[in-house]
């Protein structure tokens, strides 16, 4: 039995606090819920991610897996007991100047640790930096960052030693080393993420998932259930969705349920929507449901789903089958019947879950006819619009407000907790919150898509390539999600960043009874760069080539033709990556076969590897539009619709549109991502934000000069000073003054206002996938690193455009305990403004 709340005196941050909570009650709850200190996170509440991590007598310790009675008397430090006096620690500096944080929402733990070694050894070597925060995981990093962040607060240099921040002239953002707009609140734990807030008097939601992974289900009476928990509001089903139950990325493909009507197709689908309290949330079992469950035999894999006589996940998709892609070029069988030599082989691959520290989370809220939404997200203007959908509203009346994402790759392009708290909202007219839990999230949301493929490649003597023949069948799940964005992009790609003159590539999405696969980093480009790297070096391997100059011989470059038949007539940068690499590879692979000529049971290797990613939405429009304001007291401001989730697009707007303007980067504010205020600047995904959302943010500084010069007469040369309430044209030793206060404000307060808007240019494919599917594409290639021991990040990356990289490493490992869960304490939403800070 769960002992009773207590009054426990323990300090924190350097002040005494008294709080009235069972003694079982997790300190990370109590601090966030009862404390209201949301610097500290929960990824996992099992002890596994280390986001909680605080400081207990000087020394880490998961704050998830701490029992409230274990902290009576002693010292507890939290990332907010960090910094004094408002200003950064020197780890936080270093943190800020290396841009150790990226979504931020490991940094609060990882700080912790890395001050818990700093205040027992002052200047660490790597290897104990590296061991003091192997409790941490970090999913964005790699880990380098933090790394030498941690050296450089130590007083040594990691590697990072030049990287410091900048604070440019006007017209050198571009290129230069600033530190994100965003970085402090995320080093501070001021940062507000999914689960951080909501209205005071927000309901609690849970979701009832299906246990198996095809059944059908009947729904008894709830009434009893009621009766037994009066704090429980309401159990939402299907027949409570106003709009359309079903959601889904294409327009004209929706097919997943909000809440399944009466049969499920995947172990985790949402079933039921509970309401209430949180403890009644809490207490109330699967079990307690009046379910009834007729388990079916559910479809298991892409062969079972294709066998003659399949059970049909979706009775309207025949043979199984989602959509098929294909891109054919060239006379790919008489290319193969003429060359040298021929490799060839089938490959596998599983599905992968995300993993991102932050589980999905968000609340919403009822004002009349209207609803507002806060989630993590990677795509507010879709949420947006599936909402609407859902509730059968117009897509006006709800604004999505997008919180700090702690964490996307992909799976957080999916609707999720925003429309099961969006929905509950609306009909209970409560304010509704919900956090899923990290098995919750594991089970219910997008995968990798699971491939099995096959590959053939020819080239002629001198190694150079003459054919390339794929077909990949990759499983979908029980819903559409994004499988034909993968089944579209992987034919178009899956020759590899390589010139090939025939091309047969093809590629079928198969619905089968398991989660939804979706986006993750790549859309299937990946699953096939590991194919096209294998028989590479298979080729490369029998025309006696060095791997990377095979690669180097085939590279595509500016005037080639690419699988789809589009001339690259703009930069393709494979050439140059694979030449930045070669004195790196060349000392890899003699440090191999040196250790190899040895002797002994342990043999080494040395690999390379190359990728290209299509820039954007495949063939078809994909535009993103951006506006800059400039108020009456001179305050600029970037309304930016584009999603920050940790990969620094607020900051490379205002860079881009900083430089378009004329006036330094430190100038701006940054309005990030809510539809009520910002124009849509499409999702975060497919690498498009920086060339999409940057030209728009290009042209609205433009657009926002040239009103300036035009109201001053001023020339096209003239500098720009943003003053007070006005603004300074200096030009050929004249100055000019443009004040603002004589202009009328809008409803934002802003007397100009530029705008922008770009679409890349694209082409629709034809039925052999021949046009122009992306205006750009990013190359990128990969090798051991240049040094004599080797690393456990031991790899050296070129790419041409700006990599992002990630791992994550499980190192902890603690017991488990069950404990209470205290109640949740409501918080009010954040300010949605984030400032410049150099
Ligand atoms: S939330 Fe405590 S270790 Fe993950
Ligand atoms: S910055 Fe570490 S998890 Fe995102």
């Amino acid at each position: 039995m769960n002992a009773p709340p207590q009054a426990l005196r323990f300090h924190l941050n350097g002040h005494e606090v008294a709080v009235c909570a069972a003694p079982l009650a997790r300190l990370s709850q109590v601090l966030r819920e009862e404390l209201g200190l949301t610097g500290t996170k929960v990824g996992c509440d099992a002890g596994d991610c280390g986001a909680c991590t605080v400081s207990i007598d000087g020394r880490q310790v998961c704050a998830c897996m701490t029992p409230l009675g274990q902290v009576a008397g002693r010292k507890v430090i939290t990332v907010e007991g960090l910094a004094s006096g408002g200003a950064l620690t020197p780890l936080q500096a270093a943190f800020h100047r290396h841009g150790a944080a990226q979504c931020g929402i490991c940094t609060p733990g990882m700080l912790i640790a890395a001050q818990d070694l700093l205040d027992r050894n002052p200047a660490p070597t790597e290897p104990e930096v590296l061991d003091a925060l192997g409790g941490v995981l970090c999913r964005c990093t790699g880990y380098r960052k933090i790394v030498e962040a941690v050296l450089d607060a130590g007083g040594l240099d990691g590697g990072g030693g030049s990287a410091r921040a900048e604070n440019p002239p006007a017209g050198q953002a571009v290129g230069a080393r600033l530190a994100k707009v965003d970085g402090i609140p995320k080093l501070t734990g001021t940062e507000i993420y999914g689960a951080d807030a909501a209205p005071e008097d927000a309901l609690w939601l849970r979701v009832s998932r299906a246990p198996h992974a095809r059944a059908r289900f009947s729904l008894g009476d709830l009434a009893p259930l009621r009766a037994k928990y009066p704090g429980l509001a309401a159990v939402l089903t299907h027949k409570d969705v106003p709009g359309s139950n079903v959601f889904g990325i294409y327009p004209s493909g929706k097919d997943q349920p909000v809440l399944a009507p009466g049969e499920v197709r995947y172990r985790g689908e949402a079933v039921l929507a509970l309401a209430g309290d949180a403890p009644t949330i809490a207490a109330i079992r699967d079990e307690e449901l009046p379910i009834t469950w007729q388990p079916l035999a559910p479809v298991v894999g892409s062969e079972a789903a294709l066998a003659e006589g399949a059970t049909l996940v979706q009775a309207e998709k025949p043979g199984n089958i989602l959509v098929r892609g294909r891109v054919v070029r060239g006379d790919t069988e008489a290319a193969f019947a003429h060359a040298a030599f021929t490799a060839e082989g089938a490959w596998q691959t599983p599905f992968v879950e995300h993993a991102y520290i932050e589980p999905e989370a968000g609340w919403a809220r009822r004002d009349g006819d209207r609803l507002t939404v806060a989630v993590t997200t990677q795509t507010p203007y879709m949420d947006r619009d599936e909402i609407a959908h859902v509730l059968g509203i117009e897509k006006e009346r709800v604004r999505l407000i997008p919180t700090a994402c702690g964490g996307g790759f992909g799976g957080k392009l999916d609707a999720s907790v925003q429309l099961l708290v969006g929905l509950a909202a609306w009909t209970l007219d409560r304010p509704v919150r919900c956090t899923f839990t990290r098995p919750e999230s594991m089970a219910a949301t997008t995968k990798r898509h699971p491939a099995k493929m096959r590959a053939r490649a020819a080239c002629d003597r001198g190694g150079k390539l003459l054919a390339y023949a794929f077909d990949g069948t990759f499983d979908t799940g029980a819903y559409a999600s994004w499988g034909p964005t993968v089944a579209d992009r992987v034919p178009i790609h899956a020759a590899g960043p390589y010139a090939v003159p025939n091309v047969h590539n093809t590629s079928v999405a198969v619905h089968t009874n398991g989660p939804p696969a979706g986006a993750f980093r790549g859309f299937g480009v990946p699953q096939c760069a590991l194919v096209h790297e294998a028989l590479c070096d298979e080729l490369a391997a029998q025309c006696d080539l060095d791997p990377l100059e095979f690669r180097l011989r085939n590279a595509l470059r500016k005037g080639d033709s690419t699988a789809t038949g589009q001339v690259l007539e703009a930069s393709a940068g494979l050439a140059e990556c694979l030449e930045a690499l070669k004195p790196h590879w060349g000392s890899a692979r003699e440090r191999a076969e040196a250790h190899n000529a040895r002797g002994g049971d342990l043999r080494r290797g040395a690999g390379i590897g190359c990728m290209w990613y299509g820039c954007g939405n495949t063939a078809m429009s994909n535009p993103s539009t951006l506006r800059v304001g400039l108020s009456r007291e001179g305050r600029l401001t970037l309304y930016s619709g584009a999603a920050e989730i940790g990969q620094g697009a607020s900051t490379v707007m205002v860079q881009i549109c900083a430089d378009a303007l004329g006036v330094p980067a430190a100038c701006f504010e940054v309005v990030m991502g809510d539809t009520e205020l910002t124009a849509d600047a499409g999702k975060s995904s497919a690498s498009r934000q920086t060339f999409v959302s940057g030209r728009a943010a290009q042209l609205a500084g433009n657009d926002l000069r040239a009103q300036i010069l035009r109201r001053t007469n001023a020339g096209d040369d003239a500098a720009l000073e943003i003053a007070e309430g006005a603004v300074i044209l200096r030009e050929a030793g004249q100055d000019r003054r443009l004040d603002l206060g004589n202009l009328a404000p809008d409803a934002r307060g802003d007397v100009l206002l530029g705008e922008g808007t770009f679409d890349p240019p694209t082409t629709p494919l034809d039925a052999d996938g021949q046009g122009t599917p992306y205006a750009t594409y990013g190359f990128a290639a990969r090798s051991p690193r240049s040094k004599s021991t080797w690393h456990w990040d031991g790899s050296w990356c070129a790419t041409s455009s700006p990599p992002t990289t990630s791992a994550a490493r499980s190192i902890r490992s603690r017991s488990r305990a069950r404990f209470t869960a205290a109640s949740p304490r409501d918080s009010a939403s954040r300010s949605w403004r984030s400032t410049f800070q150099a």
